[in-house]
């Protein structure tokens, strides 16, 4: 899988939808044939969905480039007592064997259930590890740390932190879960469990190609990436350590949603809030969704268009090269007894630099953000991602084979 097929922006430019780039990394052909037709989200067979698969191996992890498949696990391992380097080293040439069959539609070694790997919906497996890590086995310094706490923050223990991350995504939710178990399977005799989080997006074909997906709170959530040409920059790490070179590093928010009390707020406000319009996604400075926003803008009184408390306003940057990638997932969570919906956002953002890319953005959004009105961040984990493996290897170790 190069990373010009993976790259978002060329995915919309040539073929539209998740599943129609899913069905392009198969590289099987599958719209042989019609190929003057543009590729179609509906016009893909329901056997590309389960078939489509992601190469594992190569110089970047798979899953932070990829096109979001619909379903994801984000889950955080921490070591148990007695786990040295050798062990994590151990785990994770077992945990890469598993991931490097499992994403071609292999069974795992000893996979109890075999024919369930037959479906792999452009799975991928991808590794991370948390700063606690280093200081835990003696790896040097780590080269991410957790976030600061900020204003908005309202963090429960259970959704933070973590000696190893294991991101489990595809288009098929049975996939998902037969992944996971196998992955936790020989993860246990060295880690414990630390926090499971589910999170969905719209399933496989849902939406019409070259449409952005849209949150649970109704909006178009993914238009701003890091631009094309300086998607390498912003994305994967060139600096620091060497161990970590073609690597990058993830935050994972858990961000509860009100979605109760964002119901009462009329379209205009709920326009307002973001900067955007809800039916397309347009800035409301005019044109389509992926027209540049015109902050300078004002309206008949002199008022700006987009308000300087907007969400995008907040988070804009105006270098794209030094934007974040965003993967965000929806997560839902069931009902209290009175209907209200336990629900939000697994928000995944992926840059080459935590501190320069992430921080100040999150900073900007935790000092004044309308959205943080109906928001609150109840998780916060960081974990650097390192690069990908070639088959044989396994994902770290170049950290941790060191002597
Ligand atoms: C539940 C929480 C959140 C929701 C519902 C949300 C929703 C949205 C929506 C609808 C947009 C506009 C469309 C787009 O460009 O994707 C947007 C843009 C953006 N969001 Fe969020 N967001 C959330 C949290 C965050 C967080 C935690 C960050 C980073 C710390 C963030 C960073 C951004 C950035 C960088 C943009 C693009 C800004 C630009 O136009 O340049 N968002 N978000």
């Amino acid at each position: 899988m190069s990373d010009d097929n993976t790259r978002w922006g060329r995915r919309r430019l040539l073929t539209g939808g998740g599943l129609a780039a899913g069905a392009a990394l198969t590289g099987a052909g599958l719209l042989a044939g019609r190929q003057e037709q543009p590729p179609a989200a509906a016009s893909v067979s329901e056997a590309a969905v389960g078939e489509a698969t992601a190469a594992f191996h190569g110089p970047h992890q798979a899953g932070v480039a990829t096109p979001p498949q619909a379903h994801a696990v984000f889950l955080a391992l921490d070591l148990r007592r007695g786990t040295d380097r050798q062990g994590l080293a151990r785990m994770m040439r077992l945990l890469c064997d598993d991931a490097a069959r499992l994403t071609q539609g292999r069974a795992a070694l000893a996979d109890t259930e075999p024919e369930l790997a037959g479906r792999p919906a452009r799975l991928t497996v991808t590794f991370g590890f948390g700063p606690d890590l280093f200081a835990k086995l003696d790896l040097g310094g780590s080269p991410v740390r957790q976030l600061p706490k900020f204003g908005i923050d309202r963090l429960q223990t259970r959704w933070c932190g973590g000696d190893v991350l294991v991101q489990i995504c595809s288009d098929d939710p049975v996939t998902v879960t037969h992944s996971q178990r196998m992955l936790v399977k020989d993860a246990r005799a060295f880690t414990t469990v630390r926090w499971l989080q589910r999170g969905f997006r719209r399933a496989a074909g849902a939406d019409p190609a070259a449409m952005t997906q849209r949150n649970l709170l109704g909006q178009v959530d993914g238009t701003i990436q890091p631009a094309d040409d300086v998607h390498d920059r912003a994305l994967w790490v060139s600096d620091g350590p060497g161990w970590l070179h073609g690597g990058t590093t993830v935050v994972v928010r858990r961000i509860r949603a009100e979605l109760e009390t964002w119901d009462a707020v009329d379209r205009g406000g709920k326009e307002l809030t973001i900067g955007r319009r809800l039916d397309t996604g347009a800035p409301l400075t005019g044109g389509g969704e992926h027209d540049p926003a015109d902050y300078a803008a004002v309206d008949g009184l002199g008022l700006p268009v987009i308000s300087q408390f907007a969400h995008i306003r907040r988070a804009h940057v105006a270098d794209p090269a030094r934007r974040i990638l965003r993967r965000p997932y929806n997560y839902d969570d069931g009902l209290t007894a009175d209907g209200t919906p336990d629900t939000g956002l697994v928000f995944a953002a992926y840059q080459a630099d935590i501190a320069r890319q992430y921080l100040p953005v999150q900073q900007a959004l935790a000092e004044s953000d309308l959205l943080n009105e109906w928001t609150t961040p109840i998780g916060s984990a960081v974990f650097a991602i390192p690069p990908g493996c070639r088959p044989g290897g396994y994902v770290g170790q170049q950290l941790l084979d060191r002597t």
